[in-house]
């Protein structure tokens, strides 16, 4: 067992008619072979290896593998970040492999794994044995637990494979990518600003440098998305009406990502989240910031604004290009899909993709902010369940879904209490993706209250020596009873 690249032998494959050759051949058979990998990772932990699944699953994987190998001399897996690539293609995220794509990231993430190369000769047997090491529970960190896997092969006579370490991702590339994120955020809380005062004015806001941050926004989460959606929970209470367009923005990039949408849908997606509210410049100041309930002429007011944002948007347009699908999402983000909310429509519709993925982005930042007239905001996990089973709220329930994939059921920003009795803020969704009620969080307090920053990040879906798990959530709690400011912890 070395952890060194073996030769590469000769490429014969045949490039399929029609554009894309090699490269969509090789996206085609790298996901056939994932796939199948990931049904191989399930059979062995669900069944005894002896089961006609595990080994049908088994015989699988190694069909494939050595198909690939066959025709391009080997097969080379490398993780890197969110993406998987076959001998050196990246392949392609969508909705029907998300759930293989993440499980087998985690699985090689779990153990260390970066690169695998598997030669043509690699047989069911030997992948049985990479497997089940691969997904032998530990407490030891990745690095080791690469070196204890690469020895427990050459202990079993596997010698098909050649594994390596993650190319490291320092904590300086971290820090820069945080700050970077920090950047565009504040960058785009600005630009944002600016976009409102001018059409509270009647002046012409600069469309060419709003198309420029929203395209920040889309690069950095097709990126890396982390960052990002940590900074959503900022929610400045009187920068409100600016954080929350940005927020919108960011969390309906992030929808849209996970809904398979192609990078230009997302710079228009990403325009239609940021302006949706741009009616509520034509709002007058002191009702959109009463703290009192309002009067009936004054919801009136606000009911206008969706239609009130496609005047103003028609009028940008007048003089800039300008992607028309913003007017309907301004015109639709309250509609909810039983078109029980605001405006009414005269006609039956359907609320376009992009309303229903901004109504989405929408209310949940809506409802997890302080606002005026809102000065306890809800918790963050709460509303994401009442989005997901109240059907009065009018959401999509295949938005939801992707919502809660990319937030976890405990989203990005809330407080929990541990069964250790220590307090969490959630960091980050589990990437298993059956770990979803078991984030990854930062622990902010000792069992006795005492609070810390930074804190230090815990994975609960970590587990003890009996297999039980080391912290579970027991409930979310409001940060304001313990002093605590949730952003804080993601600036
Ligand atoms: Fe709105
Ligand atoms: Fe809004």
């Amino acid at each position: 067992m070395t952890a060194q690249k073996p030769p590469r032998v000769t490429m014969t494959i045949t490039a399929p008619v029609g554009d894309g050759g090699a490269d969509s051949m090789m996206r085609h058979k790298g996901r056939a072979f994932i796939l199948a990998l990931y049904q191989a990772l399930r059979a062995t932990k669900l069944y005894p290896i002896g089961h006609s699944s595990v080994q049908r699953a088994l015989e699988d994987i190694a069909t494939y593998s050595r198909e690939i190998a066959a025709t391009e001399g080997e097969l080379e897996l490398r993780v890197s970040g969110e993406f998987i690539f076959v001998n050196g293609t990246r392949l392609r995220l969508d909705l029907d492999n998300y759930a293989a794509f993440s499980h087998v990231l985690s699985v090689f993430r779990v153990a260390g794994i970066g690169v695998l190369h598997a030669g043509d000769a690699a047989a069911a047997r030997d992948w049985q044995v990479l497997l089940s090491l691969a997904q032998g529970g530990t407490d030891a960190s990745p690095h080791d637990r690469l070196y204890e896997i690469m020895e427990k092969l050459d202990a079993a006579g596997v010698t098909a494979f050649t594994l390596a370490e993650p190319a490291a991702e320092s904590g300086e590339d971290r820090e820069r990518s945080k700050e970077r994120a920090k950047r565009t955020y504040s960058q785009s809380v600005a630009v944002t600003k600016d976009l409102m005062t001018s059409v509270r004015m009647g002046k012409s806001p600069n469309i060419k440098k709003i198309k420029r941050v929203v395209q920040s926004i889309v690069d950095q989460i097709l990126n890396e998305e982390a960052s990002l959606i940590g900074l959503t929970t900022i929610r400045d209470y009187d920068e409100y009406t600016f954080t929350h367009s940005v927020n919108v923005c960011i969390f309906s990039v992030a929808l849209g990502k996970r809904l398979g949408l192609t990078k230009l849908q997302l710079y228009d997606l990403g325009m239609a989240a940021l302006f949706h509210d741009i009616g509520k410049s034509r709002v007058p100041v002191e009702v959109l910031n009463k703290s009192g309930s309002l009067t009936d002429a004054e919801w009136r007011h606000i009911a206008d604004h969706p239609w009130l944002g496609v005047l103003a948007l028609f009028q940008i347009r007048g003089t800039q290009e300008f992607p028309y699908r913003s007017m309907v999402v301004a015109q639709e983000h309250h509609m909810k899909t039983d078109l029980t909310g605001y405006p009414r429509p005269i006609r039956a519709r359907h609320m376009s993709m992009f309303s229903k993925i901004v109504a989405a982005a929408d209310g949940f930042d809506a409802a997890t902010s302080r606002r005026a007239y809102q000065t306890v905001p809800y918790n963050p996990a709460e509303v994401m369940k009442e989005m997901r089973d109240n059907p009065r709220r009018g959401m999509d329930p295949v938005v939801v879904k992707a919502f809660i994939n990319l937030t976890g059921i405990y989203p990005v920003g809330t407080l929990v209490v541990l069964d250790t009795f220590e307090l969490g803020i959630v960091h980050a969704v589990n990437p298993l993706p059956e770990m979803l009620a078991r984030p990854i969080v930062r622990i902010v307090s000792d069992p006795m209250g005492n609070l810390m920053n930074p804190g230090t990040l815990a994975d609960l879906a970590d587990r003890k020596d009996d297999g039980s798990f080391l912290r579970t959530i027991i409930k979310t709690e409001n940060p304001d009873r313990y002093g605590i400011r949730v952003s804080d912890y993601f600036v």
